[in-house]
């Protein structure tokens, strides 16, 4: 060994510290709402509905990080995610101001329960969001397996105002011309509903599942544990609210280890 290398001190490299990513992109839909693109490093793996850690350096350099469900399938050569923005959010207040050519912190370790492999086969799959609970359901409906699991495919995504629908408008008009996903659209229904604002289609998913109106209105029989299988993403209450009704029509909680008929997880935000 040379004096020199003897010398330099050992500088210890944490193997499970964020990766410093570039932005590519970024769209904002409303005042609280967007959309940015990341580079994704060659090693980074995941299972489309996954969430990751993401975030910013704070200004003494450790990094400020939250769970963020990945919005790209995990083909995807970059990643998509879904954001509000919380004005005093530590984290938000500052991403939302992000710019092409920013660097954004990404986790090194994808997990999570809206995924393939915690539901067991059925005909249809029924995803219920609110608000930015459709970011896993952006990856799921962008992944051709979606589709070789399940005939039918329901995305219900529910928000307070009109504008906040756009999103998922926006990844259904697109499905279509997607690379891997286009001879599949016709397995593909969006069904949106708003709250706060007069709209064709208005109600919480809940009341809409209760009075029997999303089944009508889809011309599908009322929920099933032989035939339907659901991923569920909103607010704390919404997803209690919604597990409620799933197990009301005879469906039972899933999970990565034992896989079942539904599965849940909370839609993150701050
Ligand atoms: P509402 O306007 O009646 O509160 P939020 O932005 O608060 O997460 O809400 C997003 C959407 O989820 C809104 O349309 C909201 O309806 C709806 N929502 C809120 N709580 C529940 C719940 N417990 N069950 C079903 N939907 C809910």
């Amino acid at each position: 060994m040379s004096e020199t290398q003897a010398a330099s001190p050992v500088k210890k490299v944490n193997p499970n510290a964020p990766t410093e990513e570039t932005v590519l992109s970024v769209q904002h839909y409303t005042d609280r709402l967007f959309k940015f693109r990341i580079t994704r490093p060659g090693s980074f793996r995941f299972r489309s509905g996954e969430f990751v850690m993401i975030g910013l350096p704070k200004e003494d350099g450790k990094p400020l990080l939250r769970a963020y469900s990945i919005a790209s399938p995990s083909w995807d050569e970059e990643l998509e995610f879904f954001s509000i923005k919380v004005p005093d959010g530590p984290l938000t207040s500052r991403l939302c101001d992000i710019k092409p050519g920013d660097k954004v912190l990404l986790g090194k370790k994808p997990t999570g329960t809206l995924v393939h492999d915690a539901l067991t086969p059925a005909k249809r799959l029924y995803m219920f969001s609110t608000g930015t609970g459709i970011a896993p359901f952006a990856s799921l409906m962008r992944d051709p397996e979606t589709y070789q699991k399940f005939d039918e495919v329901i995305l219900t995504h529910t928000c307070r105002e009109i504008s906040e629908l756009a999103y998922g408008e926006e990844l259904t008009a697109a499905l279509p011309e997607d690379p891997l996903c286009d001879e599949y659209a016709h397995k593909f229904r969006l069904y949106n509903s708003v709250t706060r604002e007069d709209f064709p289609r208005m109600g919480r998913i809940t009341d809409l599942i209760e009075s029997g109106k999303l089944f009508e209105d889809l011309g599908v029989p009322p929920l099933n544990a032989e035939t339907d299988r659901v991923m569920i993403c909103g607010s704390m209450q919404m997803i209690q609210d919604t597990k409620a009704l799933c197990e009301k029509a005879g469906l039972v909680e899933g999970s990565n280890a034992a896989p079942a008929d539904f599965v849940i997880e909370k839609a993150f935000a701050g």
